[in-house]
């Protein structure tokens, strides 16, 4: 079986490496598979993408599209016109796409079209939010894919729903967790932690890139002004997506706490992580790594396509009405924070079971 992998953004990175790797541990076992790995070009930044490459130990991909920033059409027709020659180029059996990102709607819409089977990593889940770009990547993806790849209950049910058949539909838990705990042991210290005197539970991690929080400057200016108020002195470290960046450097907002870093790697990123009190962030994936590291998370947006992280896990949601950052705060130094469990199958096994199912075909 060969298969082509799809990778374009950052939050792609980590979920396409225990793909490779149990893939690369089946052709040692002489199972009969082989893959090609297409970069699309969506994140070029060495601190968006090569970095991961070399932290991940992701094997160089075989071709990169380069097709670089845009809007979103710009983007998703860039990456549909140059992945449409090079599937002719090299037909595969199977095309494998993950997460949300635009790299993946517009690869599946391309497949498709060329009636290649798609499978979908981290299929299923829903924000229902169509004002987020990856919401509407989510319902495209999914209405094309053949097989899904899924993380919780809650990601076959919405599948199910949406008419999905019981034999598309694999529960395999968490690509993402897989590069968690794989790495756990190799996470490393930033420099910027001895810089700061950083220590134990001692500072905040903050980031933030969804447009309903960072596009508007009267509005980022108040979350940031909540925030630094709010959390008794302690340092906040913002590694800053080039997004925010753009936005941020006409703001001209600056505090003794406030420490802006460039985006970090990997292993440094959820170093940090690991050790500070809390994290306050935008993100979907970073709710998920402080589920399972049992770090308290206090996340910015009204929805989340990943419930479990706040039925189960440590993360809360307050919305993006910077009049909730002072009371999750509070909450946060009252030390009555939620404990948090670990979501069923997020176990570190998601790629093995992946590739088990792949090659048992
Ligand atoms: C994308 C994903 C989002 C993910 C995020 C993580 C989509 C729709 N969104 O959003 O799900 O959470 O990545 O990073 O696919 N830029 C650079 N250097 C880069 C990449 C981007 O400077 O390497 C700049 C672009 O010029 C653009 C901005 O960052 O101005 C946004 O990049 P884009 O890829 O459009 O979307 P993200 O906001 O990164």
């Amino acid at each position: 079986m060969k298969v082509t992998i799809i990778a374009g953004a950052r939050p792609n990175f980590m979920k396409i490496a225990p793909l490779i790797h149990a893939i690369q541990k089946a052709q040692q076992e002489g199972k009969a598979i082989d893959y090609r790995l297409v970069h699309t070009g969506q994140h070029y930044d060495k601190n968006m993408s090569d970095t991961f490459f070399e932290e991940l130990n992701i094997p160089k991909p075989d071709v990169n599209l380069g097709v670089g920033s845009g809007t979103q059409a710009e983007q998703t027709a860039g990456i549909m016109v140059a992945f449409e020659k090079d599937l002719m180029e090299n037909p595969t059996d199977l095309v494998i796409v993950v997460g949300d990102v635009t790299s993946t709607m517009a690869c599946s819409i391309v497949a498709k079209k060329q009636c290649t089977k798609v499978a979908h990593i981290e299929a299923g889940i829903r924000s229902w939010d169509l004002t987020m770009p990856e919401e509407i990547n989510r319902m495209v993806t999914d209405a094309l894919a053949d097989m899904y790849f899924t993380t919780s209950e809650v990601a076959n049910n919405n599948l199910r729903n949406l008419g999905a058949r019981e034999g598309q539909i694999h529960f395999v838990g968490n690509v993402m967790i897989d590069t968690l705990l794989a790495n756990m042991g190799r996470l490393r210290k930033p420099e910027v932690y001895d810089r700061l005197n950083l220590n134990e539970k001692g500072y905040l991690m903050l980031t933030m890139h969804r447009p309903a929080n960072v596009d508007e400057s009267g509005k980022l200016r108040r979350t940031m002004t909540e925030i630094l108020n709010n959390v008794q002195g302690l340092p906040v470290i913002f590694p800053i997506h080039p997004r925010t960046a753009k936005i941020f450097k006409d703001l001209g907002i600056a505090a003794d706490n406030l420490h802006i870093v460039d985006p970090m790697g990997y292993l440094e990123f959820n170093y940090m992580v690991k050790h500070c009190k809390a994290v306050i962030t935008d993100s979907g994936g970073i709710t998920e790594e402080t589920t399972v590291m049992g770090v308290p998370c206090i996340t910015l947006r009204d929805n989340t396509e990943r419930p479990e992280t706040c039925t189960i896990g440590t993360n809360e949601l307050i919305g993006t009405n910077p009049d909730a950052i002072k009371p999750a705060l509070d909450m946060l130094f009252s030390g009555n924070w939620k404990k948090g469990g670990i979501p069923e199958l997020w176990d570190g096994k998601a790629a093995e079971r992946i590739v088990g199912i792949l090659t048992a075909k």
